[in-house]
Parts: C-alpha cells; sequence; structure tokens
C-alpha cells in the first residue's frame, strides 16, 4: 500500500474519504451530520457510509465513530481504523484518504491499523483478494516513515509464518536472513552445531530430511550504547516427533516458527532506523519430526553450558532449541536477551489469543516490555516463574527434564529456559502460543499469522 501524505486530505479525488464521528459531536462533513441516522453516535465502533453523487472529491465518505475525544488513544485509532479499512475493502475502494481530526497525532496508529486490516495471505491463490492500493494522509508526524517500515516488519512476519512449512524451511529462513542489508550474518550448519556443544538443538533436529541452521545475523552502530539480543523460536513444522502429535493439534504446526519470524521481520528493517545499540537476532531453525534417527524419550542431552537434560517428551523440543540459542547469546556477553516462542499449548490455555505471557529475571524489564506492547495493542500478561514449577522437572538421571507435570505448563517452560540464562544478564521470555496465528479473525486480524512481537520489541529497541 502506497501512503501519501497531502496538505489537505479532503480534497483528494479518492474512492473513500474516512472521517472520524465522536460521541455527541458533529462531524467535520456536512452530509454525514445530514444524513447520518440517529443510531449513529459516536460510539467507538460505529460506522455510517454514504454515497457522495459528486457533492464531494471522493466517491463515499465513510465516518467512523471514537468514542469520547478524551478518551480517545493509539489503540481506540488503531483498531477502528482496520475497521474502516474492512469496510473500505468491502465497498471494493482502491484509494483512501484520511481526514482524521484531533488534537493529537496518531499517523502511527492510522498506518498501523490501515496495513494490518489490509493484510491478506492469498499468495496461493489464483484470484487474488481485494485490496487497498493507496493511502492519503494530511495533518500527521514527521514518523510516517518510521511507521511503513514497522508495518513491513508486521506484513514480512505475518507472511513468512503463513507461509506452508515445505517452503519455510531452514534454509529458506536462513536465506532471508542472508538477504538483509546492514548486517553482519552468519550461519552455522549441522556438523558446526555439533561441534559448537549444542546438544540440545542438535537433538531435535535429528528426525527430519531438512538440515538445520543456527542463524546468527548482527546490527550495531559505531559506538552502541548497549547490547541486546533477540531469539526467535525456530521450529518450521513440529510434529512432535515420536511423541507425535494428534491430527488436529498438528494442523497449524507450521506456525511453530512465529517467533523466528518475527526475529526476521524485525531484522529486515532495522537498520533502516539506524538506532545507537547492538541488537544481535539468533534463531535456530530446524524442524521436530519423528523420522529414523529422530531423538527418542529417555535419551539424555547435554547442552552448550553443559548441563544435562533427560527427554520426557519430543514434543517439549521448542525450549531444548531455545536453551542452546540462549546460552549462545549469554556467551556473546550482551546485556538483554528477549526470547519469543510459540512454546506451549498451556500458555494458550491460560490466555487464550487475548494476550501472550512473559515471564523473565527481571520486574523493571519485563514491566517495560509490557508497557511497550500496551502501546500498540499487544498484551502481555506477566506468569509466575516459581520454585515449585522447576521442581517438577527433577530428573532421576540428568540435571532435569524437558516437561514438568500436565498443569502449569507455561511457567515450567519458563524455569526450564531459566536454566540457560546468565544470572547478570536481563532475560524476558515472551510465549505467544496462542496468539501468533488465529483460527478465527480477532480484532484487527484477520485468519492465521499476526505478526505478534514485532510491533512490541521493535518499539522496545528503539526506545531503550
Ligand atoms: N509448538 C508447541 C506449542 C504450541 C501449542 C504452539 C499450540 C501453538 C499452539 C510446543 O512445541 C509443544 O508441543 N508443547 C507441548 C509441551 C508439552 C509436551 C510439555 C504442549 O504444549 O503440549
Ligand atoms: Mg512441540
Ligand atoms: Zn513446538
Amino acid at each position: 500500500m502506497k501512503i501519501t501524505v497531502v496538505e489537505d486530505s479532503k480534497n483528494v479525488n479518492c474512492d473513500v474519504l474516512i472521517i472520524n464521528k465522536f460521541e455527541d459531536k458533529e462531524t467535520s462533513n456536512q452530509l454525514v451530520n445530514e444524513f447520518a441516522p440517529e443510531t449513529f453516535t459516536g460510539k467507538a465502533g460505529e460506522i455510517f457510509t454514504i454515497h457522495t453523487h459528486n457533492k464531494y472529491p471522493s466517491t463515499y465518505i465513510l465516518a467512523v465513530g471514537l468514542g469520547k475525544e478524551e478518551e480517545l488513544d493509539n489503540n481506540i485509532i488503531r483498531e477502528n481504523t482496520a475497521k474502516a479499512i474492512k469496510k473500505c475493502i468491502e465497498l471494493k475502494a482502491k484509494t483512501v484518504a484520511f481526514d482524521i481530526t484531533t488534537d493529537q497525532m496518531f499517523g502511527m496508529s492510522i498506518i498501523s491499523g490501515s496495513f494490518i486490516a489490509n493484510y491478506n495471505f492469498d499468495k496461493y491463490k489464483t484470484k487474488k483478494e481485494h485490496r487497498i492500493e493507496e493511502l492519503y494522509l494530511s495533518n500527521v508526524s514527521q514518523h510516517i516513515e518510521h511507521a511503513k517500515h514497522i508495518a513491513e516488519a508486521v506484513e514480512f512476519a505475518r507472511d513468512l509464518a503463513n507461509e506452508p512449512a515445505q517452503y519455510a524451511t531452514p534454509q529458506r529462513l536462513a536465506e532471508l536472513a542472508l538477504s538483509f542489508d546492514g548486517l553482519d550474518t552468519r550461519v552455522f550448519e549441522k556438523e558446526q552445531i555439533k561441534k559448537m556443544g549444542m546438544g540440545a538443538f542438535y537433538a531435535v533436529s535429528k528426525g527430519s530430511e531438512e538440515p538445520p541452521k543456527f542463524i546468527h545475523m548482527r546490527y550495531s552502530s559505531p559506538t552502541p550504547l548497549k547490547r541486546i539480543a533477540i531469539i526467535g523460536k525456530g521450529i518450521c513444522f513440529d510434529s512432535g516427533g515420536l511423541d507425535i502429535k494428534p491430527a488436529s493439534s498438528m494442523l497449524t504446526m507450521k506456525d511453530d516458527m512465529s517467533g523466528a519470524a518475527c526475529i526476521l521481520g524485525i531484522m529486515k528493517v532495522l537498520s533502516k532506523f539506524k538506532p545507537d545499540i547492538e541488537v544481535h537476532g539468533i534463531i535456530a531453525a530446524c524442524e521436530n519430526m519423528p523420522g529414523a534417527e529422530a531423538y527418542k524419550p529417555g535419551d539424555i542431552l547435554t547442552a552448550k553450558n553443559g548441563k544435562t537434560i533427560e527427554v520426557d517428551n519430543t514434543d517439549a523440543e521448542g525450549r531444548l532449541t531455545l536453551a542452546d540459542a540462549l546460552c549462545y547469546a549469554c556467551d556473546l556477553e550482551v546485556d538483554e536477551i528477549i526470547d519469543i516462542a510459540t512454546l506451549t499449548g498451556a500458555c494458550m490455555v491460560a490466555l487464550g489469543n487475548a494476550a501472550s505471557g512473559i515471564m523473565g529475571n527481571d520486574s523493571e524489564f519485563i514491566n517495560q516490555i509490557i508497557k511497550m506492547g500496551s502501546l500498540c495493542g499487544e498484551k502481555f500478561w506477566e506468569l509466575p516463574m516459581w520454585q515449585e514449577y522447576r521442581d517438577n522437572m527433577k530428573s532421576d538421571v540428568a540435571d532435569m527434564k524437558n516437561t514438568g507435570t500436565r498443569y502449569g505448563g507455561a511457567s515450567s517452560a519458563g524455569m526450564f529456559l531459566k536454566e540457560f540464562v546468565k544470572d547478570d544478564i536481563k532475560w524476558a521470555h515472551l510465549d505467544v502460543a496462542g496468539t501468533a496465528f488465529l483460527e478465527s479473525p480477532h480484532k484487527e486480524f484477520g485468519k492465521g499469522a499476526t505478526g505478534v512481537g514485532v510491533r512490541t520489541i521493535l518499539n522496545y529497541i528503539l526506545c531503550h
């Protein structure tokens, strides 16, 4: 979608002009004020559309309710912009102009909402879905370019997570990482992964014909103020391995690299912002398959930091791959680590698709991330990291097992990961199992991948 900033969006010849309606207040447009029914009061989410019959430069005027003006915030703008854009798509509009008259600048959220709503994964359909092609804005601040890059990163992450596992292979992720501008990128192959001591990650990869790739992308300014590592779970397909999943649970498991897709989306655009820090994007990419060489329940693995793990369930594979990625990040002696993973069905059971789980070792760090998320509509809810969850992973034969009891699974997984993080490094773990991939539309998102985490982590990087 092309974005054009104009002096006055009201005068653009376009298919739809979107204006705002506040509760109990007239709009800026006479046609709407005159012809809208009484039931159109301006409550957030209400929409009234009218054909202008050449009385105005646009074919339609769409008034969208934004609630009470004093309660307006980025989330209300973004969600209702998305709603208006979906209506424009129904009207088969190609060009849309926004004339949102408020005291504040909301260009960022308008762009975010528009891009999210205009997204469609129709790459493999011979007949493409209708899309808005051009957006006109006025009265916006200078952050438009930034907003566009962020929206592109989200789209990239959604496309990649929606891509079938047959194409989005570890090899493909590595190729994409190597294609990004402004980064130093290294990809470690199977033999190097083994040699570097990543016994947990290597074991998970063994059941698949697709070779594993350990991807390390590095961005840096000349004199970085701090160093941060961002890690994405990159299971390109999770069959469960020998502890194979039932068909219904396996159906969406191409999305088990949504964390990796998020990190790739961020790293793709990062150099355009030129932040004054060093960022390491890390992905341990492989498939979890039950091939002849597959790792087995009862196997004892040694992670990169020397700790041993008894495999209790081959379907708890994400934490094994992340264990080695976390060790690798700690060896880089970064100041902070954020990992993002579709890690546990338990997190999905606990929070549904309303929020992602967040855990870590530093509450201030966690709260900063929660705050960044709340500004862009990505909710995070902190889950406990108590000793009880670690106790139930005790093993008779190794330092720990890779699963706990049936209950409290998201916290067990968090406590497992903690074993691979050095105490003096701030660390946050985002469990996006319930939010990365939607089985039915939710808020501004349609079915499928949401690109969750891209906006939160990118904003965190840019603001701290
Ligand atoms: N990739 C899954 C978690 C998941 C479930 C993501 C649903 C998205 C939607 C993960 O690898 C997994 O299989 N976890 C197991 C862990 C269990 C064996 C301890 C789970 O949650 O059932
Ligand atoms: Mg699994
Ligand atoms: Zn998984």
